[in-house]
């Protein structure tokens, strides 16, 4: 069966081995990324997400945080692999940082007190909707992307270089640039084990 939507997220995978030349503009990145997360919906349409892109410099000063944090609690003979794997994340083009604000959050729950409990849950469900359609669109382009979360570790390091508000809260980094290698093949479990449909 063809289908424009299935055919457009199919290329979407997680690469791990980046490169820094961009086949599009940062100009264009931000216009994907920024229209990518404004089309992802949201609870009681809360917007509650909210996207750091940095390029170049800015980059490389995040996955310098990420290793120095990383360089405090991981052992020191175990910190070869950990290098390697922040130096791959940092050889990219650029990293999306997924936030989603609490004060959004907490205003819903104070409003709607009969959801209270599901405003967070939901605002977890909608950085991950925004996050796929941000790897996808970007997939589209053939700019490779893989999804890390090195929070709670950097958050405070993270919001105090760029001054974030405090109130928003880190649930997902995503590195992205050129496709230097392509990943591996995906294997499935068996449909059956997954989906039951009564008809
Ligand atoms: C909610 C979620 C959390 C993930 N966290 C990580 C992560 O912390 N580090 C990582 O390298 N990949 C992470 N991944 C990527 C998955 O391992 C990957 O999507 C999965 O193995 C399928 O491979 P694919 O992305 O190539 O389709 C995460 C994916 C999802 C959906």
């Amino acid at each position: 069966m063809s289908n424009a939507f299935l055919e457009a997220i199919t290329p979407r995978r997680s690469i791990y081995a980046l490169g820094n030349e961009l086949p599009r503009s940062q100009e264009e990145v931000i216009e994907l990324v920024t229209s990518a997360v404004k089309l992802s919906p949201s609870a009681f349409n809360s917007q509650s997400s909210r996207v750091v892109i940095l390029f170049d410099e800015q980059h490389q000063a995040f996955w310098e945080i990420v290793m120095q944090s990383l360089r405090e609690i991981v052992p020191p003979d175990a910190f070869f692999s950990t290098e390697n794997k922040i130096n791959a994340f940092a050889a990219g083009a650029g990293t999306v940082l997924f936030y989603e604000d609490t004060q959004v959050v907490e205003e819903l729950q104070k409003q709607y007190a009969l959801y209270a409990d599901n405003f967070p849950v939901w605002s977890e469900h909608s950085t991950g909707i925004a996050q796929f359609s941000v790897w996808s669109t970007l997939a589209q382009v053939q700019i490779g992307a893989s999804l890390q979360h090195y929070n709670p570790l950097i958050d405070e390091a993270v919001q105090q270089r760029w001054e974030l508000p405090e109130s928003w809260r880190l649930r997902a980094q995503m590195p992205f640039g050129n496709i230097v290698q392509p990943p591996g093949e995906k294997t499935f479990m068996p449909d059956e084990q997954r989906f039951r449909i009564f008809k």
